[in-house]
């Protein structure tokens, strides 16, 4: 006992990975659940930033197991070249410290192939995903011609079954999206040498997460994506392929519930979206270009695995109180509230409005959200920086009223403020 849950409450990018690598100090494992190299976590030390997209925040305390657990989609090309990178940055890397459950799918550049040819082919209805491959490893899996990570195990049968794959893949790529074949022998080749160095890594990883749980051990599960991009529970078709939600955590890592503790929704101060799909709140002029930022610092609003800039908005309640329900979360923590000083007056959308009626929550599923109105509360905000202030009574008082409406409107307790990057930038109340 007990497993925690890092969930993303928005659209994704909450800070995730910054609340991960604080609380995995106390974890004895941590592990991801779903999703792929689609996931950009950034953990600031110091002067030292570390990008994860595949491998799990904890990599960087050397006392915590990790675990890339059975619900991910994983390029294995880009694990290693994680790897690689972490090791260079001193970071131990070794199989005894990072697992990759046998049941994860692979994901190939043939993935990669489709996703781009069908985000080229939606044209005007792109969905704006990050390229990477993760619908169509997705597809694979849920069509149950999938080749997952423990076919590693013999290289010789996994090259080819990775050549098959994608001469399969060729014939949909050539015939139905008009572009050039892959080398499936040479990818194969590739694949081949790849699961000779990756054989290592693979476990039942299940069973190591429930045989920690029942040894009294602690367990995070770090989520990648957030609520609204959740394949069933966000704003469809403009989502994800995968639960990043709390039930998703559970399937991904192959556990029950029972041992489930704190489901900690993350959430910025704020609103932000990459990609295409509704976003009631966004703020398509100056406002949203403050919050954004000018893209100088490090955690101004650029994508981190594409660069992308990223929509901005005001925060959303009415979002936030369906992640809620959603994930059942027993708390939230807040971050970048530091990005808010300054701005006056602050607005938080409370309400949706449609046909001149107003409710405070969702009536219907989120992919009907871009017809409703938000319906803003006005707070006056606060002028002075905050990113110093470590105890919640030294926070200007707007800043101390914004936190109270969040709490008040959603029913839960804001119980770690995040006002900087860095580790120690961090109240908790
Ligand atoms: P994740 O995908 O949920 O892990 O989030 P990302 O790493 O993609 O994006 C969050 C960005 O905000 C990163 O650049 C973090 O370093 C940064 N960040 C996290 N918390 C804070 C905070 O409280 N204040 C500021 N200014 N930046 C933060
Ligand atoms: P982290 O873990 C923000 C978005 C993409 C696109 C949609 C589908 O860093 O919070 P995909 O490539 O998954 O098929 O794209 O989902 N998206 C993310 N947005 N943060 C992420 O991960 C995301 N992962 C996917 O931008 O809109
Ligand atoms: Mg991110």
């Amino acid at each position: 006992m007990p497993l925690d849950m890092i969930l993303g409450a928005q659209w994704g990018d909450e800070g995730k990975g910054r609340i991960t690598d604080l609380l995995a100090v106390k974890a004895d494992i941590t592990a991801r659940f779903s999703g792929g190299d689609n996931a950009g976590h950034t953990v600031t030390v110091g002067s030292q930033i570390y990008k994860l997209h595949l491998i799990p925040s904890g990599i960087i305390h050397p006392h915590t197991l990790c675990i890339l657990g059975n619900g991910m989609v994983i390029n294995p090309e880009r694990f290693i070249a994680e790897l690689d990178d972490l090791k260079k940055l001193g970071v131990d890397i070794s199989p005894e410290r990072l697992k990759i459950s046998r049941a994860a799918h692979i994901l190939t550049p043939a993935h990669i192939a489709l996703d781009g040819a069908q985000e080229s082919q939606r044209g005007g209805l792109k969905i704006g995903t990050t390229r990477r491959g993760i619908g169509p490893a997705y597809v694979d899996k849920a069509a149950r011609r999938g080749i997952r990570a423990g076919a590693m195990e013999k290289p010789d049968t996994f090259a080819r079954l990775i050549r098959e794959h994608v001469a399969a893949a060729n014939k949909l790529l050539e015939r139905i999206y008009g572009q050039p074949p892959l080398d499936a022998e040479a990818i194969s080749a590739r694949f081949h040498q790849i699961a000779t160095r990756l054989k290592p890594y693979l476990a039942d990883t299940g069973s190591k997460i429930a045989e920690a749980l029942e040894a009294g051990k602690t367990v995070l599960a770090e989520g990648a994506q957030g609520t609204l991009l959740d394949i069933d529970h966000g704003s469809y078709p403009y989502v994800t392929s995968s639960s990043p939600t709390a039930p998703g955590a559970l399937l991904g890592l192959g556990i029950g519930p029972s041992f489930l503790q704190r489901i900690i929704g993350v959430t910025k101060a704020f609103q932000t979206r990459v990609g295409e799909g509704p976003f009631p709140t966004e703020l398509t002029g100056p406002e949203g270009d403050l919050l954004r930022g000018t893209g100088e610092n490090p955690w101004d609003e650029f994508g981190t695995t594409t660069g992308r800039p990223r929509r901005c908005g005001w925060l959303d309640l009415v979002l936030l109180r369906y992640a809620a329900r959603v994930n059942g979360f027993t708390e939230l923590t807040l971050t970048k509230l530091d990005i808010l000083s300054g701005i006056s007056p602050l607005q938080v959308c409370t309400a949706y409005s449609c046909n001149g009626l107003s409710s405070p929550n969702l009536t219907d599923t989120p992919d009907a959200i871009g017809s409703y109105m938000p319906v803003y509360t006005e707070l006056p905000g606060w002028a002075e920086p905050i990113t110093s202030v470590r105890s919640p009574d030294k926070l200007p008082a707007g800043a101390q009223q914004y936190i109270r409406l969040i709490e008040t409107e959603t029913n839960l307790p804001v119980r770690m403020v995040s006002v900087g990057p860095e580790r120690d930038a961090l109240i908790h109340r």
